[in-house]
């Protein structure tokens, strides 16, 4: 029988009241515990899972007798805290991104190799139901060898991001809240690089001043002195195909379409999607294939285990059809799911990877390939548009 995790919840925010439930339903977690710096929101989060070890700080932690952790902090942190986590020996699991900066992304592989700890980066559209189809059609052969991709994170400042950045910022909140957008560029790179397999090897991108007068994209405000709410980058890839990546920040869409989209073409077929609408073609044959990826909220679903999960929107709810649900633990039945279906995967996926159990879909390498491309797609934008190398980090 497999070692059990104790594991510890690093940041006890918005995002992480998503995930910890399904932490304490694993048959394989033992325990689990919340750092959290702000004494209230620890007490807050902690009170309403019934987590009995709060730390207030990592060095406690590390004092702790809990093997792994499941990093929830802001974007911008995750590396330094991952890395801590890993030269104190625990596995780790991290929301994205992985790093911001060459350096931090280098060190992370270079340490996680040597550890041989786990190194999880919870990517979501990995698992959203697009990226399943189509990563099923390419690895069938169906697809051919790749010609271009697209993905896209379409997601506008005033759908949630004012307020998750004022909850935390405190009075300077903006000077956050200007996140390049190419570095959280991982929903949309892997759309593509998991599916092909290859990484990208060179970058052209463009980014948009903005010109919204809310202080917010200013660079004498920004702690990245970043101007620029909208980036668009052109990539060459290793197997020679082409990837088209959009991190938008001020965008007019609606926000409760999937918020993360991906087309891909390849010589003998291709898979698009849009909002509301996904289809499979060939050279002679066409179908809509909008109802295996969408998301079905519990009470629609004629599938669901979930029988009591009520999600607010459709996006948000429980599985689509093209998910396998034969694998994940059966104490998740009737818990809540998020983000196309994949926080159940992420969970389960992390916990067997680190028992031993079942090695994850991605590992540190993965998460290297996703999340380098933007680093640089970033440089080149405050360049102007300067083709630059991306490295192979692995
Ligand atoms: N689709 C996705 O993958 C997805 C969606 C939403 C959020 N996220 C990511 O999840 C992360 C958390 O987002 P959120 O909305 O919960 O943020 P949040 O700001 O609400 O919560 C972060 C928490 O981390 C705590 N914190 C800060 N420094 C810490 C430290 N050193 N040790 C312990 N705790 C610390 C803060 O006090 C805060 O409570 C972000 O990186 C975000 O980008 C990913």
């Amino acid at each position: 029988m497999s070692k059990k995790l104790k594991l510890a919840i690093i940041g006890g925010g918005q995002f992480s009241a998503s995930f910890i439930h399904l932490f304490q339903a694993h048959p394989l977690v033992a325990e689990v515990a919340l750092v959290e710096p702000n004494e209230e929101r620890g007490k807050i989060t902690s009170a309403k899972f019934s987590i009995k070890d709060v730390f207030a700080s990592l060095d406690e932690l590390w004092n702790s007798d809990f093997d792994s952790v499941a990093i929830f902090t802001p974007r911008w942190t995750h590396a330094e805290i991952a890395l801590a986590a890993l030269k104190n020996n625990r596995h780790v699991y991290t929301a994205v991104p992985m790093g911001i900066t060459i350096e931090e992304v280098t060190e992370l592989v270079k340490v996680a190799k040597a550890t041989k700890l786990t190194y999880f980066m919870a990517e979501t559209s990995y698992y959203y139901p697009a990226v399943v189809y189509a990563r099923k059609k390419f690895l069938n052969g169906d697809m051919g060898q790749f010609v271009y991709g697209e993905g896209e994170y379409l997601h506008d400042m005033s759908h949630g991001f004012f307020d998750a950045f004022a909850a935390n910022g405190g009075d300077d909140w903006k000077a956050s809240a200007s996140f390049p957008p190419m570095l959280y560029s991982t929903h949309s790179t892997s759309t593509i690089l998991s599916v092909t397999g290859s990484h990208a090897i060179s970058v052209t991108c463009l980014g948009l001043k903005d010109s919204i007068t809310d202080g917010i994209f200013d660079e004498d405000v920004s702690m990245w002195q970043n101007n620029q709410s909208n980036q668009i980058a052109l990539f060459r890839n290793s197997d020679g195909g082409v990837m088209r990546i959009a991190e938008l920040r001020r965008v007019g869409t609606a926000p409760l379409e999937p918020t993360v989209r991906m087309s891909i073409f390849g010589t003998e077929g291709s898979f698009e999607q849009q909002v509301g609408y996904a289809s499979w073609s060939t050279k002679n044959s066409f179908d809509i294939v909008t109802d295996e990826i969408n998301t079905w909220s519990d009470v629609e679903n004629p599938y669901s285990l979930q029988k009591d999960f009520i999600s607010p929107n459709k996006w948000d709810g429980g599985f689509a059809r093209i998910h396998d649900r034969s694998a994940l633990p059966s104490s998740f039945n009737g818990l809540s799911n998020g983000h196309g279906g994949s926080h159940q995967y992420m969970v389960h996926d992390f916990v067997m990877d680190a028992v031993g159990e079942k090695p994850a879909p991605m590992n540190i390498d993965d998460a290297a390939r996703f999340t380098t491309p933007g680093i640089v797609a970033h440089q080149s934008a405050i360049s102007g548009g300067v083709t630059m190398p991306i490295p192979y980090i692995f």
